[in-house]
């Protein structure tokens, strides 16, 4: 054991301030910080807190925080970035009440709860009392009440989820007009979301991502936004004729709703929309794809099963790795197009079951082949008797009935 040296004895206690001066939390923070542990909690086999020891430095120890030095006031840190819960997969999460206190860290840019079972209201002033937020995410717990509109005007906001609670009543307009950096909006599956998706979508500014499926909006479909690529409103009660479709668009998933009219040719020929998903609503008419289609346009899936759609299916959905055509009205022939796709393997599934098709005839270029063992198809439940390996992929529900009784196919077949 030998004395420290005076020199480092000075070394260390300069140390020792510096540090402690660089690491000490604002004592609005530091309070927020307390009510919030105050209120949450680890469900079991959760072990989120047990890092949270208040007679340690928060900056320093707690897991699910970093500190930004505070730009008024350079003697303190302030908690920019809070994420409660590990977000391990097997982690229950915390539960608790959501506490107002969040609203008091103000310097906050990024406020992330992983899943779990937090309830209560989103407070109302949280985005006037946040104005630096970037990121808003609390996905799968159980927060009630609306969406509070202060969450608008936030200069810097690109993501906000808050899809998987139990929020209710309509969507706050400006959260779409008033957003100018929003990219990324969620609010998948709250149930209980309704009114009409406001008609500010359409300016949104910056918006690239949608999901607002899982809910109860009602009304048409607003025009989109030029910069939107993913859309789904899946699983709501909106109705009428489909607005223009953006050019941007990727992913469009208008499913289990009551759109109806005719499907627009255009949608048909979007050069990035890759996947095409209008199942489950009320479309009648003719299908057709625009008179100069786009042959280099190539859809993962395309399904338009359970609508009122009429005519014969269109060729140039051939280019289709998976079509759903089920459950509507469509009349003559399967195409060639479709039946040399799935011998050459570009198409994977095909369903056609339960509609008035009349014609499966194998094309020239197909003699010889065998359908591959990857397809599934389905083409029960017809004006005809399919081929055997056109049922192997049949659902369950739809392995009955291979043709329709006649008498459903006499006004179908009567001009021949
Ligand atoms: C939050 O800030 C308000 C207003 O400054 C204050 O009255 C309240 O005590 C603070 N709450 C906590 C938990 O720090
Ligand atoms: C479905 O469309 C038809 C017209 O094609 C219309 O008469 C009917 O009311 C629509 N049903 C719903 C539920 O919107
Ligand atoms: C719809 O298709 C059917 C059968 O191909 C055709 O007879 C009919 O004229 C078409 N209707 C319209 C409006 O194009
Ligand atoms: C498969 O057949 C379709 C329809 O005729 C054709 O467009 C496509 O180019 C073919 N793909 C391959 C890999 O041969």
């Amino acid at each position: 054991m030998s004395p420290i040296h005076p020199p480092f004895l000075f070394l260390f206690f300069f140390l020792f301030l510096h540090c402690s001066a660089q690491s000490s939390l604002s004592p609005t923070d530091r309070q927020a910080l307390l009510n919030i542990r105050q209120n949450l909690f680890d469900l079991p086999g959760s072990t989120f807190f047990s890092s949270w020891d208040f007679s340690s430095d928060p900056c320093l120890s707690f897991s699910g925080i970093t500190c930004s030095p505070d730009d008024d006031d350079n003697n303190f840190l302030r908690v920019s970035v809070l994420t409660l819960g590990t977000g391990l997969t097997d982690s229950p999460g915390l539960g608790g009440i959501l506490p107002t206190s969040i609203s008091n860290l103000s310097a906050l840019t990024e406020l992330v709860i992983f899943p779990g079972r937090i309830t209560g209201q989103i407070p109302t002033n949280l985005g006037g009392s946040l104005p630096l937020l970037r990121l808003l995410s609390i996905s799968s717990n159980l927060l009630l009440g609306p969406i509070p509109p202060s969450l608008s005007n936030l200069p810097f906001l690109h993501t906000l989820d808050l899809s998987q609670n139990q929020l209710q009543d309509s969507l706050p307009p400006s959260l779409l007009s008033s957003n100018p950096s929003l990219k990324v909006l969620i609010l998948a599956y709250n149930g209980g979301l309704t009114g009409p998706i406001p008609s500010q979508l359409t300016s949104a500014p910056n918006l690239l991502h949608l999901d607002l499926r899982g809910n109860s909006f009602t009304g048409f479909l607003p025009p989109l936004p030029s910069t939107l690529r993913f859309l789904s409103v899946s699983i709501n009660s909106l109705s009428g004729p489909l607005p223009p479709i953006s050019p941007a668009l990727e992913f469009l998933d208008l499913s289990n709703n009551v759109f109806s009219g005719e499907i627009p040719p255009a949608i048909f020929s979007l050069p990035r929309l890759s996947s095409i998903l209008l199942n489950d609503n009320n479309f009648s008419g003719n299908l057709s794809l625009p008179l100069s289609s786009d042959t280099t346009v190539k859809w993962a899936v395309v399904d338009v099963s359970h609508n009122m759609l009429t005519g014969e299916p269109p060729a140039g959905l051939a280019a289709a790795d998976s079509l759903y055509l089920n459950d509507n009205q469509f009349t003559g022939a399967v195409p060639a197009e479709y039946i040399e796709s799935i011998y050459n393997g570009s198409m994977t599934t095909f369903y056609a079951q339960s509609n008035f098709l009349s014609v499966f005839s194998l094309p020239p270029a197909t003699v010889g082949m065998a359908v591959p063992a990857s397809a599934s198809l389905c083409l029960s439940h017809n004006c005809m008797l399919p081929p055997p390996a056109a049922t192997t992929g049949c659902p369950a529900s739809a392995q009955a009935h291979l043709s329709r009784p006649s008498y459903q196919c006499a006004a179908v077949s009567g001009g021949d």
